[in-house]
């Protein structure tokens, strides 16, 4: 179990500041990505992947949980639906040093809903409830839920407003929602997240209409002037894709948003500062393959990306490949010049 050596954000009722979040992403924003993430932002607040009420109370839970005290604030998101389970996990979240608990509500693949997970739950308010209330009880941090604004067959206004009261009513006060509904037949997870529309103005009505909740938005978001435009309506912003494939956009964000100094100097200050956590993975089993793929965005856009890119994906898988692939990756990016370096850091 990590050390608490970061403060908690606490900053208001609601426990961490959700000013801008990374969203939670399976198979994508691992501990790998979120040490990475980390190095640009020390306030963006990081979301796991989802991990199932099942696993963690079957499986390796201290696999599961793993994560480094240089990560945080960092949430914990849960799938599951049964409220003795999720009490159970919430109080893991805590005893793990995790800064917040969330509760999966969007996610639509079929695999989940046969379990009564994520976006089906759209369709069950009181479930989510009383779900809700059981964490609520057995943890003190604060318990949020990522929704969507609906499901098919119930993506009206009032049912939004049903699922929100009754949430709410049940200790939930922080609601993230991804502004599009999921459709639960006939598209996949991957179709779920570009095709039905966003419906931004639908997340700020939520926020008019109950204005003591605390209402974070999602999707389709990828700059900070897109950013700054929610944030005149809702309390904070949440990327998930653009967060993933171009990390760098988390170097401007203490800046712009919390108005701090990012750590970040240059991209290969933030790849060399990540060269020792590689290093204790790699000396504990883990392939560089698997680390270094969550490295690939970090030059994303800049001359020699491509080649850095492409190096790691035909060395990093190699038996016994070490830290040098880095290095060598590294290598093939031009290293810029301080003065350029302060002005793509500068939010404009
Ligand atoms: C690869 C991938 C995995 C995802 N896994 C999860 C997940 O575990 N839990 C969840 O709530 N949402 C998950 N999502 C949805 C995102 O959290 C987010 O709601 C969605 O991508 C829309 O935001 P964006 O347009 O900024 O990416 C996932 C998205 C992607 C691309």
């Amino acid at each position: 179990m990590p050390e608490k050596t970061v403060e908690r954000q606490a900053n208001s009722s609601f426990g961490p500041s959700r000013r801008f979040c990374v969203a939670p992403m399976m198979d994508w924003t691992t501990s790998h990505y979120r040490y990475l993430a980390r190095q640009l932002s020390r306030h963006a607040l990081l979301y796991t992947e989802m991990v199932t009420t099942g696993a963690l109370i079957h499986g390796d839970t201290a696999r599961f949980l793993r994560h480094h005290p240089a990560e945080y604030p960092l949430a914990l998101q849960l799938g599951g639906s049964n409220p003795q389970e999720l009490a159970h996990c919430a109080a893991l979240a805590e005893q793990y040093g995790f800064d917040e608990v969330n509760l999966n509500v969007g996610c639509p693949s079929d695999r989940v809903q046969n379990n009564m997970i994520g976006a089906c739950l759209m369709a069950h308010p009181d479930k989510v409830a009383e779900g809700v209330r059981a964490m609520v009880a057995a943890t003190s941090l604060p318990v949020t839920v990522k929704h969507r604004i609906g499901i098919n067959g119930r993506e009206s206004w009032e049912d939004l407003c049903e699922f929100i009261e009754k949430v709410s009513e049940a200790g939930c006060q922080t609601f993230i929602v991804h502004a599009r509904i999921a459709v639960l037949e006939g598209l996949s997870p991957k179709e779920n997240r570009d095709i039905p529309p966003l419906k931004y103005d639908w997340v700020y009505h939520l926020k008019a209409r109950y204005p003591h909740l605390e209402i974070i938005i999602n999707g389709g978001i990828r700059t900070f002037d897109e950013c700054r435009d929610h944030l005149e309506h809702t309390d904070g912003v949440m990327l998930g894709r653009e967060a993933y494939h171009n990390p760098w956009l988390l170097a401007g964000v203490d800046a712009e948003f919390f108005g701090q100094p990012g750590p970040a100097q240059s991209r290969h200050d933030v790849l060399r500062a990540v060269l020792p956590f590689i290093q204790d993975e790699l000396d504990r089993g883990v392939y560089l393959s698997h680390i270094s793929r969550h490295l690939m965005g970090l030059f994303h856009g800049q001359p020699g990306g491509r080649q850095f890119r492409r190096y790691l994906s035909e060395n990093a898988h190699r038996p016994g490949s070490g830290i040098e692939v880095i290095e060598q990756a590294m290598a093939r990016v031009p290293e810029p010049s301080e003065a350029s370096i302060l002005q793509a850091i500068t939010p404009a």
